[in-house]
């Protein structure tokens, strides 16, 4: 599948100074060290290419939900680690509008890498401001402008949307590999595609799991979200995490999946048939297997049990696609992670399957788990609400601002 947008790849960039869209919104420890790394890590690929092509590159960003300009959003650490990865100078300008800005740009180099400071330290950000927009673009001086920053498309903002006013636009690798990678899979998936569903709520992905119902062969389900699945079908499931009124989206859901199904729907929207419990949330907890229906009051759902798993593993051993969001249980506590983690190992192990991970918390997780950074995958998507909305099928409007590829 092609990119419907112009790449860096298109566009005469050769020498010229570049403002890249990164998003280094990356989790950090309490003491702000950098706990893990892969969206600076996928920023790379863009980065080195414009540098081979001797442009002078200027990188912008957010780092969480600052009020104001508080130190502890400040992007310094990520110039540090940005600088370790590519080993070379990045300079960092504690600004990313203003004089601070173009002198900095104006005295580095060709073949510099300039990071500016937090965007969000501007309400005018957010706010997706004209003003602030161009002021970034008359800052920076940049000839182009690449968005590359997947994971904030979702989000239209002055750094996303109104910044393309002023700046001929294109699209970054990573952008450009997250879209081909993530739309392929949706709209032409090698068969069989299992989708696997897990996480917190059915009503933060009910779109995704709609259209999985239309295109995906197998859909597996966990997570507290098949809790709220097993209570509509009359479970019992004692104290366990379960949305309420979901029932008429539920309907929808099963009614969708009956007029395209000649098979059993039990084999085509797989629930668990036994659950991980514990009577508390906590480190002491232990993993208890309990089938359905022999829940007592206290018990909390926090995994698919051990026969789901096992059945899980040989349903995904049958596809050539899968393609996971949300953990199959209460992943931070290593009891109830079973589940996800025998997933991500078959995932690793079938290296013909076509692996692909989103969600913030699944990709954390498997991160964790994996010792090669998410390679033993296809794809770990940088994107969380990005890569949802993705899947969903909807328009980014970080995406939807640049310019058409050339026909
Ligand atoms: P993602 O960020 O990958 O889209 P979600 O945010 O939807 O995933 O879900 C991840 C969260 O769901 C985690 O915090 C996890 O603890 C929680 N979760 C998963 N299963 C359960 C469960 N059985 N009970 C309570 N919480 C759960
Ligand atoms: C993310 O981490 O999902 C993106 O960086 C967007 O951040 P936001 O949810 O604060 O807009
Ligand atoms: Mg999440």
């Amino acid at each position: 599948m092609s990119f419907f947008k112009r790449t860096i790849r298109s566009v005469p960039i050769d020498n010229k100074t570049v403002l890249i869209r990164a998003d280094y919104n990356v989790p950090q420890s309490k003491t702000g060290a950098i706990s893990d790394d892969l969206r600076i890590r996928a920023s790379l690929p863009t980065i080195e290419y414009l540098l081979e092509h001797h442009c002078k590159v200027v990188i912008m960003s957010h780092l969480g939900r600052p009020e104001g300009r508080e130190e502890k959003y400040s992007l310094k650490p990520v110039a540090k680690r940005l600088s370790d990865l590519l080993d070379r100078k990045v300079i960092f300008v504690d600004d990313c509008i203003g004089d601070k800005v173009v002198q900095a740009v104006k005295k580095a180099p060709t073949n510099s890498v300039i990071l500016l400071e937090n965007l969000r330290y501007y309400t005018e950000e957010e706010a997706n401001d004209t003003a602030f927009a161009e002021n970034i673009a008359k800052s920076t001086g940049a000839r182009y402008f690449v968005q590359d920053g997947f994971g904030v498309v979702h989000r239209a903002h002055a750094s996303t949307e109104a910044i393309t006013h002023f700046i001929p636009s294109v699209s970054g690798l990573l952008l450009e590999r997250e879209y081909v990678t993530i739309t392929g899979a949706m709209e032409k998936p090698q068969r069989p595609l299992i989708a696997v569903m897990g996480g917190a709520k059915i009503s933060d992905k009910i779109t995704v799991i709609e259209r999985f119902v239309g295109i995906a062969d197998k859909i597996i389900i966990g997570g507290a979200m098949s809790n709220t699945f097993l209570k509509y079908k009359g479970h019992h499931m004692g104290n366990s995490k379960v949305e309420d009124g979901q029932e008429k989206v539920l309907d929808s859901i099963y009614l969708a999946a009956h007029k395209k199904l000649d098979t059993s729907i039990d084999d085509f929207i797989i629930l668990p048939d036994d659950v991980a419990v514990a009577s508390q949330i906590s480190e002491a907890a232990t993993r208890k297997n309990v089938k359905l229906g022999n829940l007592d009051e206290k018990d909390i759902a926090l995994d698919i049990g051990d026969a789901s798993i096992d059945r899980m593993v040989e349903e995904i051993a049958t596809a050539k696609t899968v393609i996971w969001n949300g953990t199959l249980g209460y992943a931070e506590l290593p009891e109830f992670a079973h589940g996800s983690a025998r997933l991500a190992l078959s995932l690793a192990a079938q290296a013909e399957t076509t692996s692909i991970i989103g969600g913030g918390d699944t990709a954390d997780f498997v991160l964790k788990w994996d010792g090669k950074g998410g390679e033993s995958f296809t794809h770990v998507s940088t994107g969380g609400g990005a890569s949802l909305e993705l899947m969903a099928g909807k328009k980014l409007p970080g995406i939807e601002s640049l310019l058409d590829a050339p026909r």
